[in-house]
């Protein structure tokens, strides 16, 4: 699951950061998801996560719980589990993140879809925030990362549902991000551009089936000149939670490779 063993291996050598760091991650059994897992673990932290479906393997260190993060409930079963198993939290990342696509247009999005999408791209970090957040504020430190994209910004009709739900998670982020900065808890946004996962790949390729272009195409727009791996998203969430991050709070890291969908 190591997508970049050079990076992986010059982090082992360096300081651990994150030793003893206790990280609850949504979302963490493939994809961005599991990069974050593995770079988190490397730099020392404990991470639980969490997703529907349980991986075929996970790496030493890290306990997986199921669950769906689409309800109060199961982000509760979420919260209880990962503070049972770590005693506490220091990090929280809302990676969990989903969408159909509709090549029709966004007046073709079922109304349950909308909700759908709202839950788990959107209040599933609300709701986590708010299990967890007074734990952080109690012990005066913490850090929150919620993972966007640049749907957000740019967003196609097929997928609207998803990029306006993108939008709300930013603008929450923000606010968020300003209440509890005074408390010592810093709330940050990465919003990523396309990046290679199981999930994503999957869309982009319907995507690209409905509007008679490959998924090359779609990758020839980055101007970096290559799509976006894991490992490109759990080092700013490294960052972005460790102390070099420091004075960093309310800010949305936009890791996109130059695309640059944004206003
Ligand atoms: N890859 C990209 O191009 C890209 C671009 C911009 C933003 N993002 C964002 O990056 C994040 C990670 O996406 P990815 O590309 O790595 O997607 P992915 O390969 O589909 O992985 C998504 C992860 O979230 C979990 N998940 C989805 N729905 C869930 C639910 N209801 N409850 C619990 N877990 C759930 C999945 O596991 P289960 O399905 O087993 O539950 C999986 O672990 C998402 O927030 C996505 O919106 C990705």
């Amino acid at each position: 699951m190591v997508q970049n063993k050079s990076s992986s291996t010059a982090v082992l050598d360096g300081p651990r950061e994150l030793e003893g760091k206790r990280v609850v991650l949504t979302g963490g059994s493939r994809g961005i998801g599991a990069a974050i897992a593995e770079r988190l673990l490397a730099d020392g932290a404990l991470v639980v996560t969490t997703a529907r479906t349980a991986p075929a393997e996970t790496p030493d260190g890290l306990e997986f719980v199921t669950g769906d993060v689409r309800t109060p409930r199961g982000i509760q079963a979420i919260a209880d589990a990962a503070i049972e198993h770590l005693g506490g939290v220091d990090v929280v990342v809302n990676n969990a993140g989903a969408a159909r696509a509709y090549p029709a247009g966004s007046l073709a999005i079922e109304p349950d879809e909308w909700q759908d999408a709202l839950d788990v791209n959107f209040l599933a970090a609300v709701r986590l925030n708010a299990a967890l957040a007074p734990r952080m504020i109690e012990q005066g430190s913490g850090a929150i990362v919620n993972i966007a994209s640049s749907a957000a910004f740019d967003v196609p009709g097929p997928m609207l549902h998803y990029g306006a739900a993108k939008a709300a998670l930013i603008a929450y982020s923000k606010g968020l991000a300003t209440e509890l900065a005074p408390h010592g808890v810093r709330v940050n946004t990465i919003t990523p551009g396309h990046v290679a996962s199981p999930g994503a790949d999957e869309v982009r390729e319907g995507l690209a089936t409905a509007f008679g272009i490959t998924v090359s195409d779609i990758h020839a727009t980055v101007p970096i000149g290559r799509i976006g791996r894991g490992d490109d998203i759990a080092e700013a969430v490294a960052y972005l939670v460790s102390d070099r991050a420091a004075y960093v709070a309310g800010a949305n890291l936009v890791v996109d490779g130059g695309e640059q969908r944004r206003p």
